[in-house]
């Protein structure tokens, strides 16, 4: 069994000053960070504080994105290398905001899945259907097409031990949340996925996370369910009197 682990995504949102306060306030919870491994996603400007910021907390922190380059003329990009030298633990990859308006295909986010692995960074593998893919009945297509344009390039050992997350496109942001059903529905087919084409015992080593407006009031019901190993957090987890909450609906 995995710890819950909680990732918050800040997103293009916050401060060095409110980075600051969230781990002061969240010190108090030291009991709390050692039963569930949290880590936080701020902007990228941020990450080379955490650090020093982090230093007497267990709390682990990832990049919102990475590049599929190692290094050249990329404007703009941050490879995997830079993001382990500030000790970034995770990044996520394929996240549906990077797909949507920066034009991210399944072949892209494969590249950066397999960059970020090749440095020892632990890839957090966003996958979700649209509105329009849930109501023609694709969702479970649609996710293990996602999936497979990073399986269809890696091997056993590469996979075990990472992260994917499902998250609805239509429930990020939105104060929708799928049934529990739903989830069910959607985090057994990624496991059983994973049993098929590896086995079972390094399916179990794959963190599978939901997110999409999970909320203080909705974590226990969302969260606590088989085959979900935990949450990412957006909108919820940039003020720790919402974000708490979350954590503790998994203790
Ligand atoms: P919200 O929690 O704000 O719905 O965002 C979810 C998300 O996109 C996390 O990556």
């Amino acid at each position: 069994m995995h710890k819950k682990r909680v990732i918050a995504n800040w997103k293009m949102n916050g401060s060095q000053t409110e980075i600051v306060a969230m781990l002061s306030a969240l010190q108090k919870d030291n009991k709390l960070l050692n039963q569930i491994e949290v880590s936080l996603c701020p902007p990228a400007v941020f990450l080379s504080s955490m650090k020093n910021l982090c230093a007497s907390l267990p709390i682990s922190w990832g990049a919102q994105n990475v590049s599929d380059q190692e290094d050249g003329a990329l404007t703009g990009e941050i490879s995997a290398k830079m993001l382990v030298e500030v000790g970034c633990r995770y990044a996520l990859v394929g996240h549906s905001e990077r797909r949507l308006y920066y034009g991210e295909d399944n072949e892209w986010v494969a590249r950066k899945w397999l960059a970020a692995r090749s440095k020892d960074l632990i890839p957090v593998l966003c996958v979700g259907e649209s509105l329009a893919q849930r109501e023609q009945g694709d969702t479970l297509s649609v996710v293990k097409e996602q999936l497979n344009a990073v399986l269809e390039r890696t091997h056993s050992t590469q996979f075990a031990h990472t992260v994917i997350a499902y998250e609805p496109v239509w429930a990020i942001g939105t104060g929708l949340t799928p049934t529990q059903n739903e989830i069910l529905e959607v985090h057994m087919a990624l496991r059983e996925h994973l049993v098929k084409q590896y086995d079972k015992a390094l399916s179990q080593t794959v963190a599978l996370l939901y997110g999409g407006s999970v909320k203080g009031e909705n974590a226990a019901q969302l969260l606590n369910l088989e085959n979900v190993d935990g949450g990412l957090i957006g909108g919820a987890s940039l003020k720790y009197d919402t974000f708490a909450p979350i954590l503790r609906a998994l203790v």
